[in-house]
């Protein structure tokens, strides 16, 4: 019977390895292993770790190495069901019910991998053929030598409509079985099934272990489409493959380093050329699970993209969709080919070489990401890079790993205080000033604050009554910008102690304010004197107030940006009608704010 991946892995995570290896062997905690004697050698020093947090035991000595599953089957010579059987009752699972269906095609598509063997060795001898002529002619032209038709296996499916099915049907293949496997098409009036490929160079689209399981058909000309592949089948699912996958891994995972191009004949293209890492996605654009194929492969793999704009696009979409999976030990590198060039004419055009050095300038993933905020913009105006900065904030947001966005933050942060080092492209780059130093501590009520001062004091005095609310939005935090400039050192203080180190003390807070001349700004804030517009009740209340006020700063920044763009390029009456429609939406929400009872309307006294 085979068993569901679920209900294995169910039995992984309830039985531990401790339970049933401590049961022969005796264990010795040493840091996150324990370790012991090995029972499957001889041995006087132990050399048998078990690791239970990643749920397996190796043997240094004689190499034994598995799961629990594994552990059993070898200690007791027990076959793969058995030792489920096992553990499952050992642990209470009840063992899954029978289900014929899954059975029956668990073992179709077994016989369905015999089907797409069997198609792609005749693709290849038709190739060789008296029938393949052209195709062999056009390999040739484009530079394919023999060693890679026979490494790809390259083939050829000749024009014709029944010549595959008629071959097959001599293997004694049934005809149901090449409707499954994708290789002909059932008319719907129900005709004759007939060869979906004809006239094309077949490559073979392999699994992860090798095994054949789809097919792309090259038009040998300028027929449309170029390119024909294989429909979804029970062994083809093109979102989750990776085409060379089977070929590039050994060496990507030796050099820790996998290239993604465009297609099939880039991939083909650079092995022959000795670049033996590649791999291309399946004539769409990179799906998550294809990212996880490639991560599986090396830790920053290299997408490598046109320099056209449709090249930046899909760069773009690559971007949006590793995000959420980023991680210290899960990035992603960028390399941008010259305009017009693939990687196969490049290293037909330009050599090995030429190739190899895009690669090694692939810019890394957080780069990229600035491109795409800032590229081809000049930072000079505060609104400027406040929109950027807003932009970069809402893709960082979507990193799950909290070190590593504060560490995109913090980068991107340096780099809108500087923005010439930001910019990476055209010419000497154009002196910036950076911010003007923010004067610490300056007078209290400073005029011409406007409606921002009473959000900005509110924010301040949620972050220095909450302390740990202002470690928790570090990262908002960084992008808040205050316009009062005495708020603002506070927050700069506020970042600077978040930043301070993994778990920074409360009671550090005040010496870091104090460092920065700024007590009379938080005795301003919070002290005897000090008015609340809202006391919190709690942390909870305290983070709604927090974040609820921050909307309403960017929506301000917003505005001011909107305004500063509309001014800018208010020469098309049209446009100009629709931004000031935008401006005057957002004044009515800011104007709703101010409504609300201001300082000295309800001030509710602090201190006691
Ligand atoms: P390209 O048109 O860049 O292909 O499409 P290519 O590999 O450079 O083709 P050559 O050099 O002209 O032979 C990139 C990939 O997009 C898919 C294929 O996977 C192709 O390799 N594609 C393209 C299709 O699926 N169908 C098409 O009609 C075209
Ligand atoms: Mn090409």
């Amino acid at each position: 019977m085979t068993f569901p991946p679920s209900f294995l892995d169910e039995i992984r995570a309830r039985v531990p390895l401790e339970g049933v290896i401590g049961k022969r062997v005796r264990l010795v905690r040493r840091g996150r292993e324990m370790i012991g004697l090995c029972p499957f050698h001889k041995e006087k020093t132990p050399s048998f770790t078990v690791n239970e947090e990643k749920g397996f035991f190796h043997c240094f000595g004689c190499g034994a190495h598995g799961d629990v599953i594994g552990f059993l089957m070898r200690d007791e010579g027990l076959p793969f069901p058995e030792a489920v059987e096992r553990l499952a009752g050992d642990a209470g699972l009840a063992l899954p019910a029978r289900d014929p269906r899954a059975e029956a095609r668990e073992k179709e598509r077994h016989s369905l991998y015999g089907v797409t063997e069997a198609a792609a060795a005749w693709f290849e001898s038709e190739l060789a053929g008296q029938r393949g002529a052209a195709a062999r002619r056009y390999l040739d032209a484009r530079g394919v030598d023999e060693e890679t038709r026979a490494h790809f296996r390259i083939g050829f499916a000749p024009d014709s409509r029944t010549a595959l099915r008629t071959a097959l049907e001599g293997d004694g293949v049934p005809e149901a079985m090449m409707l499954s496997a994708g290789l002909v098409i059932a008319p719907e009036d129900g005709g004759t099934p007939y060869d979906r490929f004809r006239g094309r160079i077949i490559f073979p689209i392999c699994d992860r272990r090798g095994r054949v399981v789809a097919f792309g058909g090259r038009a040998l000309g300028e027929r449309q489409p170029k390119y024909l592949n294989s429909p979804e089948t029970p062994l083809f699912a093109k979102g989750s493959l990776l085409y060379g996958q089977h070929l590039a891994a050994p060496a990507a995972r030796k050099a820790n380093r996998v290239i993604a191009v465009e297609g099939y004949m880039d991939v083909i293209a650079l092995h022959q050329a000795g670049i033996t890492e590649a791999v291309a996605p399946l004539g769409t654009a990179l799906t998550e699970q294809q990212l996880e194929a490639l991560w599986r492969l090396a830790e920053d793999p290299v997408l490598c993209f046109d320099g056209d704009e449709a090249g930046a696009r899909a760069a773009a979409r690559a971007v949006e969709r590793a995000l959420p999976q980023l991680s210290a030990k899960r990035s992603l590198r960028f390399a941008t080919l010259p305009t017009g060039q693939d990687p196969d004419t490049m290293v037909r055009d330009r050599g090995r070489r030429a190739m190899a050095e895009i690669v090694a300038a692939a810019i890394p993933l957080s780069d990229q990401l600035w491109k795409m905020a800032a590229g081809g913009r000049t930072l000079e105006t505060p609104e400027t890079r406040a929109r950027v900065n807003k932009q970069l904030q809402d893709h960082v947001a979507r990193i799950p790993d909290r070190d590593l966005g504060f560490r995109y933050m913090e980068d991107y942060r340096q780099r809108l205080r500087l923005p010439w080092q930001g910019r990476r492209q055209g010419g000497a780059p154009s002196f910036v000033a950076p911010e003007p130093p923010v004067r610490r501590g300056e007078a209290l009520g400073a005029g011409g604050q406007g409606i921002a001062q009473p959000r900005e004091r509110a924010l301040l005095q949620l972050l220095l009554s909450f302390p740990a609310l202002a470690l928790e939005q570090h990262e908002a935090l960084a992008g808040l910008h205050l316009e009062t400039p005495r708020f603002a050192a506070v927050v700069a203080a506020l970042i600077d102690w978040a930043e301070s180190g993994p778990e920074p003390e409360s009671s550090d807070l005040r010496a870091t304010l104090a460092a920065q001349d700024l007590d009379d700004v938080v005795e301003e804030l919070v002290g005897q004197d000090a008015q609340f517009l809202d006391r919190p009740t709690g942390i909870d209340h305290a983070r709604d107030l927090f974040v609820d006020a921050l909307k309403r700063q960017h929506q301000r920044l917003e505005e001011q940006a909107t305004r500063a763009e509309a001014e800018a390029a208010h020469t098309d009456e049209e446009a100009w009608e629709q931004t000031r429609e935008r401006i005057l939406r957002l004044q009515e929400t800011a104007k709703a704010e101010t409504d609300i009872p201001d300082l000295g309307v309800s001030p509710r006294a602090s201190g006691a």
